[in-house]
């Protein structure tokens, strides 16, 4: 029943399965040399290819839909923050009421720059990879206004982290634009 050519028919199907799921695994050439550079500035390269293959279509992408990618990704990932500073105000203590209001600011800003970096992308690459930076300085409002204040908000390291990520992931990607 189980004859040889059966059992290396198994093998070999099994062989071609595995390499296949490495294959997805791994990122592609332009993800490895994005994230190579961006780990330069900003966090990990593990972390910069997580944070860029949240987008399933990051790995099949050239530079200007990784560009796009990374923009929409900063956009998302501030957008969801502001939305978690917003509910954290309702319940607030009077203290850290300044803290919050002020780091909300600062997230409507570094949304707002990624969508001005987005906008510009086709047009003006130059002023789209200075709005990639200054929307991480937005986020960096955030983080200052919390030392000042001496305020502990919870999460939000992590989230500014994120947004400082995208930032620096998005800097790269532009300043790798051919200029019009
Ligand atoms: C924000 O980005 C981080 C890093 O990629 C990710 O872990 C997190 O899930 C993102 N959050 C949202 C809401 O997209």
């Amino acid at each position: 029943m189980c004859s040889l050519a059966h059992r290396f028919m198994l093998v070999t199907i099994l062989m071609v399965l595995v390499s296949r799921s490495q294959a997805a695994n791994a990122p592609s050439k332009l993800i490895q040399d994005i994230c190579k550079e961006t780990a330069e500035s900003h966090g990990t390269y593990d972390g910069c290819v997580s944070a860029l293959e949240l987008d399933p279509t990051a790995d099949s992408a050239d530079i200007g839909k990784l560009a796009k990618i990374s923009l929409q990704l900063g956009i998302s990932n501030t957008t969801d923050t502001q939305n978690y500073i917003k509910k954290l105000i309702k319940d607030a203590t009077p203290e850290s009421q300044k803290t919050l209001s002020s780091c909300l600011s600062s997230y409507l800003a570094a949304t707002a720059s990624f969508k001005s970096a987005l906008s510009e992308l086709s047009e003006d690459p130059l002023s789209a990879n200075y709005d990639s930076k200054v929307a991480g300085d937005d986020v960096q409002e955030c983080e200052d206004e919390q030392e000042r204040d001496k305020a502990q908000i919870p999460g939000l390291a992590t989230r500014n982290n994120y947004g400082k990520l995208y930032s620096a992931i998005a800097f790269v990607v532009t300043n790798h634009l051919p200029q019009s």
